[in-house]
């Protein structure tokens, strides 16, 4: 019988993630983002990773749509920006400092890093689509991550 989905969450949060906020920009020119940690890079060459993402999440369709989204990592102390894009819908780019990317999608003030993608491929998997995403821009500094671990928030010590 397979799990249920409350004991897959609690024992997968052991795994300790990074944060992002995947943001897109709509063909008409609204913006969307949402606060996701299945994020995982997938191949090298040529450059892929990964997103999740849940099939009730308002950004599916904007990501759909768009064909483009970009990764932002999330930095120790941005944990409220992580909150505000976890929470479905309203204006949550309102007072949020951010830049736009060479895809068009927002790049968040005081990210870590930034990875812009063009959807490379779809893959339907249970209540969630895998969206990947051909990396076509790249950049980090060097600054602590947020870290999500046991459904908590943590910094690197
Ligand atoms: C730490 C954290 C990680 C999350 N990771 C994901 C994820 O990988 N995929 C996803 O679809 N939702 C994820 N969520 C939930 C979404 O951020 C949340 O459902 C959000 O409200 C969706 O916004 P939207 O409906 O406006 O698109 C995560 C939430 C938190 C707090």
């Amino acid at each position: 019988m397979p799990l249920d989905a409350q004991s897959l969450r609690r024992v997968i949060g052991h795994f300790p993630t990074g944060v992002g906020v995947v943001t897109t920009r709509s063909e008409t020119g609204s913006i969307h983002g949402l606060t996701a940690n299945a994020v995982t890079s997938v191949s090298l060459v040529p450059p892929l990773l990964l997103i999740c993402i849940d099939k009730k999440a308002r950004s599916l369709l904007h990501l759909e749509r768009s064909g483009i989204f970009t990764v932002n990592i999330l930095a120790a102390g941005q944990e409220e920006l992580s909150r505000r894009f976890a929470t479905s819908g309203g204006e949550k780019f309102e007072g949020v400092s951010y830049r736009v990317g060479d895809n068009g999608a927002p790049l968040l003030e005081g990210a870590v890093g930034y990875l812009e993608c063009s959807v490379w491929a779809r893959h339907e998997a249970g209540d969630h689509v895998i969206f990947l995403g051909q990396v076509e821009r790249a950049e980090a500094r060097r600054s602590d991550p947020l870290v999500f671990f046991r459904g908590r928030y943590r910094m690197l010590d």
